[in-house]
């Protein structure tokens, strides 16, 4: 069970979730902008705090370090702020802590897509992804639908294989707005 929410479901933070290069950061950043609110991108906290890119934190100080990091930065920006998108690696959700953290003070929403269309992007983003150097594509694939059981567990997802950020972002907007007119908050 999680804990109540204290405040209305429209000032809740909203976190996105998904594999590797499923255009998280992108459609973050584009309902940010739709909603008036201010985008975190994790990763990109994280590679402020330790001052070097992710493939270095991974090489110098090891995954454990980062995870560590990932953890703290997202049960801090869960527990201490509002109306924020927030856009997770996707190793992130992994962590039963962060999964915990999401579900309870943020609407958590999974950007899904096929194997077939998500192989197509391996080329653009293998370079800086750690996690998926030294694998064979048959592991990748492995890791991938591992990875979707846990990404599974989430308050709403959106199949994004042949959209591009912006239908996407249009479509998480219109969905929220009609989250938020359902759920009224009580007035008693
Ligand atoms: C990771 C995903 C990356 C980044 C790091 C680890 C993962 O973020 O956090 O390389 O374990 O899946 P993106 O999902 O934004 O690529």
């Amino acid at each position: 069970m999680h804990e109540r929410r204290e405040f209305s479901i429209r000032e809740s933070n909203i976190a996105l979730i998904g594999f590797m290069g499923a255009g998280k950061s992108s459609v973050g950043r584009l309902v940010a902008k739709k909603l008036y609110r201010d985008f975190i991108d994790i990763d990109e906290e994280i590679v402020k705090k330790f001052g070097m890119p992710i493939t270095e934190i991974f090489q110098k100080l090891g995954e454990e370090q980062f995870r560590k990091m990932e953890r703290e930065l997202i049960t801090h920006y869960c527990t201490n702020t509002r109306l924020k998108i927030l856009s997770l690696g996707g190793g992130a959700y992994l962590q039963e802590e962060v999964r915990n953290v999401c579900l309870t003070h943020c609407i958590v929403f999974f950007l899904d897509l096929s194997w077939d269309s998500w192989k197509d992007r391996l080329p653009l983003i293998i370079d800086s992804r750690p996690i998926l150097q030294n694998k064979s594509l048959p592991e990748i694939e492995e890791l991938f639908f591992k990875r979707r059981e846990v990404y599974s567990i989430n308050h709403s997802q959106f199949v994004t294989s042949n959209l591009d950020p912006e239908t996407v972002a249009e479509q998480m907007v219109e969905s929220l707005k009609t989250a938020w007119d359902t759920y009224q908050p009580h007035k008693d």
